[in-house]
């Protein structure tokens, strides 16, 4: 049990999960205007070796775990994102227009399940604002992605047009691609209208990067998309983002709703209640599936893979990364294990890569394919 799980969390569980969420962001932003803090940070989280050195869409990083988006919605934490361990870090997902997200209460913990229910929608402060606060704030210590989502207008507003949609997107682009090392564009949030309904079929991601490739989008993008494991599906999207030199990957976001494969051991009766879609251990063997799905399909070098779901210890992440995720994400296992699993899911992954002869992280990746490629 480390000094987190023993002494902070079950204050921290006590209270409400949105309130511990907006305090430790606006912590997080205040330790990251004093130097020393940031470096006693980097003394304690940091994993320095060469094994786990490696790259995500050309981008050099230190090692493959990063930070999953929901975290930092709105950039208001970076100088501290880049001491916390992590080899990468992303924030958003940020839309064009500012959002206030859906109404309270809008997260919630499964602790049985090790998960959390989220159901925010999407609130941040809008493009405009974040790419202003981002040049503020100066280089993030690490690469630096942002994920970019449709604006949510809220449940009752009218239905977007699809040129409204795909005009949102641009429109963030623009305003944030100058600030960010990689874009996200998530194109399946769980808990918004519209938006990923819209990307379900996958020739309007088609659309979507059409309506980009004029911009010349410098940093690589990757597409966050609905965890489907479906072949048709995946050689769908294959097939759309394979005209774009600038898409570089894939990632899954969480299903929406409560599905029964989630298997939660919480009783019906507690999280009936709870609106929004799951995080945590519970997605971990069906993003896992997707994985082990797309990444034979993949043209060899083109794309690359982020695995994130469900990632708490290094044979998480490891297992992740021998399917075919050239890096990894976390964000529930933070909740649950504090920041001190960041430097253990690194340290941990350095003894597996040695353990099975690997030299670096780089010659992990799809190896449980043993050669398999399809099509
Ligand atoms: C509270 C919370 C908020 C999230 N918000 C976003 C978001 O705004 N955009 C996004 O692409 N993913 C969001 N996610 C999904 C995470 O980025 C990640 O894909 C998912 O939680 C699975 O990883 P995990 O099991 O390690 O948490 C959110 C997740 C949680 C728990």
């Amino acid at each position: 049990m480390s000094f987190y799980t023993r002494l902070l969390r079950p204050p921290l569980f006590r209270l409400d999960p949105e309130m511990v969420h907006a305090c430790s962001i606006r912590a997080c932003r205040f330790a990251g205007m004093i130097p020393p803090v940031r470096a006693a940070f980097d003394r304690c989280l940091e994993v320095s070796d060469e094994s786990l050195r490696t790259t995500i869409g050309g981008i050099p990083i230190k090692n493959p775990i990063g930070l999953a988006a929901g975290w930092d919605k709105s950039g208001d934490a970076t100088r501290m994102l880049g001491h916390l361990g992590f080899g990468f870090a992303e924030i958003g997902s940020i839309s064009a227009n500012p959002s206030k997200g859906n109404p309270k209460p809008r997260l919630f913990r499964l602790p049985e399940d090790r998960a959390i229910v989220v159901y925010y929608g999407l609130q941040n402060d809008g493009a405009t604002v974040i790419a202003r606060r981002l040049q503020m704030a100066g280089k993030c210590a690490v690469p630096l992605g942002v994920n970019i989502v449709k604006t949510n207008n809220g449940p009752d507003a009218p239905d977007d047009s699809d040129e409204d949609t795909l005009h949102d997107y641009v429109r963030s682009v623009r305003a944030v691609a100058p600030h960010a090392d990689y874009l996200v564009l998530n194109l399946s949030c769980p808990n918004a209208k519209g938006g990923k309904d819209f990307f379900s079929d996958t020739a309007n991601i088609g659309r979507l990067l059409a309506r980009l490739a004029p911009e010349r989008v410098n940093p690589p993008v990757f597409l966050k998309v609905v965890p489907n494991a479906d072949p048709a599906f995946l050689e769908g999207l294959i097939e759309q983002a394979a005209p774009y030199a600038f898409v570089r990957g894939f990632l899954f976001n969480l299903p929406p709703g409560k599905p029964a494969w989630l298997r939660l051991k919480t009783p019906k009766s507690v999280w009936e209640k709870m609106p929004g879609a799951v995080s945590g251990a519970p997605v971990a063997e069906s993003h896992n599936a997707c994985i082990r799905e797309l990444y034979p399909r993949l043209p060899p070098g083109r794309f690359e893979i982020i695995g994130v779901g469900g990632v708490f210890s290094a044979e998480d992440a490891y297992e992740k990364i021998r399917l075919g995720a050239s890096a990894v994400q976390i964000y529930t296992a933070m909740i649950y294990e504090g920041p001190g699993v960041i430097r253990r899911i690194n340290e941990g992954l350095s003894r597996l890569l040695q353990r099975d002869g690997f030299r670096n992280v780089r010659e992990a990746v799809g190896s449980a394919h043993a050669g398999v490629r399809v099509g």
